[in-house]
């Protein structure tokens, strides 16, 4: 496709046209002319398995432009990047995220969760309207930092992080639009990444330095990575546990609450589901409070977040780089060509998903979800870079939410849905401010 067709359409509204341009081709591999960049557009189920999965190896992450170059200049080389440091990163870090580890954490995040909804009772009983992506980042940095940081970053450092995040993800804009600009040559967006970065290591860096001063036994993300060791057995350098620790901390925390803050117009735009949700919580929890035993009775409170990382999946976008020749779909793939492999895009493609663009948690039915290729939703990527926060995820998510909805009814006082922002992830474009009310047990009963 040439830069004349492919170029302003992307400019105007970036995820509208790389759907378009997916149906278009009816998920086949698509070139796309951007100037300088000519990145292939991989859409189909079973090209994205091939690259994420069954020829991972000749995929790498570290492409000359694209999201990882700007991406690198805030996590530098750690899980975020490919290679053998990645690697290293990876072995230290996973036994932190098994179903077991992760399981054990369930009844603290429980209750770490329960506390800090309690500061949304005060707003109920005024009520006062309150910004829901705001209290979501409190709440989620509440859980996270109790149960993966063993509180060694308070809940005002990281929502100072979180703020600072914030800005670099809407920075980072320029320098994702305009891949082939080298980072030495100054864009618009630097002073702001520049300052965030800074903010972030004010934050950090004293925690990681101070942790590796030394030779705690803990098992919290600061912890294991004060001990990480490279594949030689050395020590990882201050730099690397740094860059762990600012990956760590970015991935647990905006992933979740940019995603849930979603959830309440959706809701509201859909009774009947909001409906089916509130049964399902009185009957499973009830007056609460929510623990691990419920969870997996939370069947549909898990079809709604399913359905809401398939319209949202925050992770949108996965550049790959071709390391050899390879041929997908009948296409030629040259040696360092850019592949541009986006869950946004899959997920909303026509020829995989029924009425894609509705939002209808019974296609996650177990009998429905079954009939799907396993690649036609896959909001944590797959193979070697599967997402390591993904049974964390889905365990934190359902915590929130039926604590949320076990106390309070809401009503959405913004207008309409927030469309999705492109940035370094996707995050809704508006705030999403609601009111609530505590749950009448008599009248839910
Ligand atoms: C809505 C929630 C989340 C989504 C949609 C998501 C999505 C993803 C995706 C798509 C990848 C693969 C990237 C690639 O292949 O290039 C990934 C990687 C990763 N995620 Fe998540 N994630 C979420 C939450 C989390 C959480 C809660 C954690 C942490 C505790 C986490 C930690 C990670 C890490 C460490 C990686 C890098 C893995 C590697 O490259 O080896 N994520 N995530």
């Amino acid at each position: 496709m040439p830069a004349r067709t492919a170029l302003p359409a992307l400019v105007r509204d970036p995820l509208g046209a790389l759907v378009a341009f997916g149906d278009q081709h009816a998920g086949g591999v698509l070139r796309l002319g951007l100037g300088s960049v000519r990145p292939y557009l991989i859409s189909d189920p079973a090209h994205v398995q091939h690259v994420l999965r069954d020829n991972a190896d000749n995929y790498v992450r570290d492409g000359k432009g694209m999201l990882w170059q700007p991406v690198r200049r805030l996590f530098g080389e750690g899980i975020l990047a490919e290679g053998p440091v990645w690697a290293a990163s990876r072995r230290t870090l996973q036994p932190l995220f098994t179903a077991k580890r992760i399981d054990a954490l369930a009844d603290r995040m429980a209750e770490a969760i329960g506390d800090a909804v309690d500061d949304l009772r005060a707003p109920a009983a005024a009520g006062e309207s309150v910004d829901i992506g705001a209290a979501l980042s409190r709440i989620v940095c509440r859980a996270i930092m109790n149960v993966l940081f063993a509180d060694k970053v308070s809940v005002p450092d990281a929502l100072r992080i979180v703020a600072a995040q914030d800005r670099i993800a809407v920075a980072i804009l320029p320098r994702l639009l305009v891949p082939f600009v080298p980072n030495a040559i100054p864009m618009p967006g630097d002073r702001a990444f520049n300052g965030g970065v800074r903010t972030i290591d004010d934050v950090l860096l004293p925690v990681v330095r101070s942790e590796r001063a030394q030779t705690g036994s803990g098992d919290d993300i600061i912890a294991t990575l004060a001990r990480a060791v490279d594949d030689e057995g050395q020590p990882v350098t201050e730099r690397q546990a740094r860059n762990d620790a600012v990956a760590m901390f970015a991935t647990s925390t905006e992933t979740t609450f940019g995603l849930l803050t979603w959830l309440w117009p959706m809701l509201q735009a859909h009774p009947e589901v909001a409906e089916r949700l509130y049964a399902e919580i009185d009957t499973v929890v009830g007056d609460g409070p929510v623990r691990r035993t419920h969870l997996k009775e939370l069947r549909y409170t898990r079809m709604v977040l399913d359905e809401l990382l398939r319209l949202y999946p925050v992770a949108w976008l996965m550049p790959r780089t071709a390391v050899g020749d390879d041929v997908i779909g009948g296409v030629r793939i040259e040696r360092g060509a850019d592949l541009i492999i986006s869950p946004y895009v899959t997920q909303r493609l026509a020829g995989v998903w029924d009425r894609p663009n509705e939002f209808d948690p019974d296609r996650f039915a177990p009998e429905n979800a079954r009939q799907q290729h396993r690649y036609a939703h896959y909001p944590f990527g797959g193979g070697p870079h599967q997402c390591l926060g993904q049974y964390l995820f889905y365990l934190e998510t359902q915590l929130i939410v039926a604590t949320i909805l076990s106390r309070f009814r809401f009503q959405v006082t913004t207008p309409g849905i927030p469309a999705p922002q492109v940035a370094a992830s996707l995050r809704p474009k508006e705030r999403v401010r609601l009111v609530l009310r505590p749950v009448d047990r008599a009248v839910a009963a």
